[in-house]
């Protein structure tokens, strides 16, 4: 990645150098001209070595918190002010150990959450250590429990491995199908679209999302920030989604944005809401620039509607 990093900044700055050759050809001395690949050349160095250093020390940092709360007609008074949990890509495996999904689980518990929520790609692999390596999810404390949906990473790692090893670390899986919590609302995880690439198939969403979505309020863990407005129209009231890491990398932010037009953050439509996180891990290289990693914090109240962020404490 340091290598990318170091062809896009070199790029950048020969397109630089032209463009001053062209603008300045005529009005600066040729002499001070002919030295300006060489500046150009070490300037790009310096800065693509400090985009990915600096990414590396954001990818490791401990995640900000990004609370929102969200005002729902149709929540239940009894569940005014629930304190629900979203994280989402973990990639636990070689690059995110054991030691960084304590420290993570460490941050969910200190929020003292109701219920927490995990958008997929858990698993970044299947390799020997897996259970070791998500053991800490034990850890969790939540009121209402602990679910998960699968992302396409649990398909690329084995969905059967990755759902056995998400049952040993104390984690509901919810693979296309819901159910109740508390007797208040209901609760949905639906696999991800590439579940057809690896041999599965994708439900009809009427068969899985029923007509009592209309009647309950209902909140659905799905990787891909895809069809919220189908999933609106079927009864969902809140859509959890990750899977973007918001580019993870800049500029890759923009590809992402063209790819998914709902890449990150809180978004309404009609009387439903969907948030897309930009994460918790990292696929790849343990770098983030400019996407630093995210718990989100999402209380349901009955009378306010906002976004704010913080970083760690
Ligand atoms: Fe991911």
């Amino acid at each position: 990645m340091g290598l990318i990093y170091l062809l896009i900044f070199l790029s950048l700055g020969q397109l630089t150098q032209w463009s001053v050759a062209r603008l300045f050809g005529k009005i600066v001395n040729p002499k001070v001209l002919a030295r300006t690949p060489n500046i150009f050349f070490l300037g790009s160095v310096i800065i693509a070595l400090f985009m990915a250093g600096w990414g590396m020390v954001q990818a490791l940092s401990a995640p900000g918190i990004t609370r929102i709360e969200i005002n729902h007609s149709r929540l239940p008074l009894a569940l005014d002010g629930i304190n629900i949990i979203q994280v989402s890509d973990f990639h636990a495996g070689a690059i995110v150990g054991a030691s960084r999904m304590k420290e993570i689980v460490s941050q969910i518990n200190s929020l003292d959450p109701d219920l927490v929520l995990i958008t997929g790609d858990i698993v970044d692999m299947n390799e020997s250590g897996m259970t070791g390596v998500l053991a800490p999810l034990k850890g969790l404390r939540s009121r209402l429990g602990v679910f998960a949906s699968a992302g396409n990473h649990e398909f690329i790692a084995g969905i059967d491995r990755s759902s056995d090893l998400l049952k040993k670390s104390g984690v509901r899986f919810l693979r296309n199908e819901g159910v109740v919590i508390d007797d208040g609302f209901l609760l949905y995880g639906i696999d991800d679209s590439s579940a057809a690439r690896f041999g599965g198939e994708m439900p009809e969403l009427q068969k899985i999302i029923g007509a009592e979505a209309r009647d309950k309020f209902s909140i659905l863990m799905y990787h891909r920030p895809w069809g919220f407005e189908e999933f609106s129209k079927q009864g969902i009231d809140i859509m959890l989604s990750g899977h973007t890491h918001r580019g993870q990398i800049w500029p890759f932010r923009y590809l992402i944005d063209i790819m998914f037009p709902r890449s990150y953050g809180l978004f309404r439509y009609r009387n439903s809401y969907l948030f897309v996180s930009r994460g918790v891990g990292t696929w790849g290289p343990p770098m983030r620039v400019g996407s630093p990693p995210e718990i989100v914090q999402l209380t349901l109240y009955a009378s306010r509607s906002s976004i704010e962020e913080s970083g760690p404490d």
